[in-house]
């Protein structure tokens, strides 16, 4: 909020939503409990402990983030086609399913909508580790007697292929090598459960998995690492309000490309052993962003930083690089006084000297942080609908920009959706 409140002070970091979701589907490769702690309280957690409960498996709180979870001997092949349609990352649970079940039925996900989101090179994996798939309109079949390895080259660094051909690769019979693989930390995260659970993963966080099949699995305890996009969230929060935010609990290395990224258009960064701060009590500078696979810039963490650059000196180009649209939030940007043009997978940001807060609607998960921090930099009050896209993703998102200083508010809307008010 430019010329309003300056968010400073510290918050702590959850869970990473991205390391959590897989995490809990990769639990269905046992039937011995397994215990996950640091989960966050979030929407997508709440719809995939709906989606493995509905397989067959029992999820239990045992404490605000610690998750109980036991599988039994039989899993159901489908997870209900709407909570498939509600959030993509249900795809998760094919790998584990056919390595476990040898089968598994999958209707064509859904999730945010940030373009086509095919699940292609799933499939090409799990047709090449033996599965027979048959494709009945927007239903998947998948059959496996059993899984053997294979060497898979993936088209591109999907990080739930990569997910889900590990899952499955694990009671697969023989070695299974990942090519091209992704190299976000979250599949580092999975690779360190699997193990733990007694299987033989290396080379995680590099571009090639390797994966020796096992005959079982048994259970695991493993703590979830923190979510490296909500970091970048509440650190965008400091640069667009000039103020000065410490995020505690998290792994900086984890969020390199957005502090070097803050640095460049001007913020003050710095990092202790858990903790990084950005302090930017000036107008920043525009720059150049691309959102790439890791470890180049966060896409998911692109529309908050192209909020930053409206505010910005001069002109900044962002280049979304893995996803076809992902600028669904610049026109709420525009309505609220913002100077942006988007060519094809390019946005030019014009710096403007400020934002003027209105009413203005979350198309999606991280369009709608984006939208937030616009209104926290804009001038007057600013009301947000669709805030419920937020809780997907974000635990007590209002409650923590609150803490640091935020005039922000969650109010009842109609269809038990909620929109969040913030004002100057
Ligand atoms: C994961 O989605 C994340 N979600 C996304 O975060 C994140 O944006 C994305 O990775 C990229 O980092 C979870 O981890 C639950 P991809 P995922 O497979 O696995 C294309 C958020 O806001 N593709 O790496 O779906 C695809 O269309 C969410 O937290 C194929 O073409 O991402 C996209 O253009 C949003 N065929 C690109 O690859 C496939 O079979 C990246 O997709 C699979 C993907």
């Amino acid at each position: 909020m430019v010329g309003g409140r300056r968010l400073s002070g510290q918050v702590v970091a959850a869970g990473a939503k991205n390391s959590a979701l897989p995490l809990i589907a990769a639990s269905l490769l046992t039937e011995e409990a397994c215990l996950l702690d640091r989960v966050p309280q979030i929407r997508d957690v709440s719809t995939m402990l709906r989606v493995v409960e509905a397989l067959g498996c029992t999820a239990r709180w045992e404490d605000e983030h610690v998750l109980w979870l036991k599988s039994g001997a039989y899993l159901a092949p489908q997870p209900p086609a709407d909570l498939v349609r509600e959030m993509r990352a249900s795809v998760q649970v094919v790998g584990p399913l056919l390595g476990r079940c040898g089968a598994a039925t999958i209707t064509t996900p859904g999730g945010c909508a940030i373009g086509p989101r095919p699940i292609n090179l799933h499939v090409q994996g799990l047709r090449a580790m033996g599965a027979k798939v048959e494709e009945d309109g927007a239903v998947i079949h998948f059959r496996a007697d059993r899984l053997h390895g294979a060497d898979i080259l993936l088209d591109y660094p999907s990080v739930g292929a990569t997910e889900n051909l590990m899952m499955a690769a694990c009671l697969a019979d023989g070695r299974t090598f990942i090519r091209n693989a992704a190299r976000e930390p979250e599949i580092v995260d999975l690779q360190s459960l699997l193990n733990q659970m007694g299987a033989r993963v290396r080379g995680a966080g590099t571009d090639v998995v390797r994966v020796d099949g096992v005959s079982r699995l048994r259970g695991a305890h493993h703590v979830v690492i923190p979510d490296r996009i909500e970091v970048g969230t509440y650190l965008a929060a400091a640069a667009i309000t000039r103020g000065d935010v410490t995020v505690t609990d998290v792994i900086p290395q984890h969020c390199e490309a957005t502090l070097a990224k803050l640095a460049e258009m001007g913020a003050e960064v710095s990092r202790a052993e858990s903790a990084v701060r950005v302090k930017a009590g000036w107008r920043l500078r525009g720059t150049t962003i691309r959102a790439l696979p890791y470890p180049g810039f966060p896409t998911d963490l692109q529309p908050q930083l192209t909020s930053v650059a409206c505010l910005a000196e001069g002109v900044s180009f962002v280049q979304e690089e893995v996803f076809a649209s992902r600028f669904k939030h610049v026109e709420e940007l525009v309505r609220m006084g913002a100077d942006i043009r988007v060519e094809g997978r390019v946005a030019i940001v014009q710096g403007v000297d400020y934002l003027t807060g209105t009413t203005i609607h979350a198309p999606d998960l991280r369009a709608g942080a984006a939208l937030v921090l616009a209104a926290l930099a804009a001038r007057g009050e600013s009301i947000v609908e669709g805030a419920h896209h937020l809780d997907r993703g974000y635990e007590n998102l209002p409650g923590k920009l609150a803490a640091l200083g935020a005039e922000v508010r969650a109010f009842p809307a109609a269809g038990g959706h909620h929109t969040t008010r913030v004002t100057a």
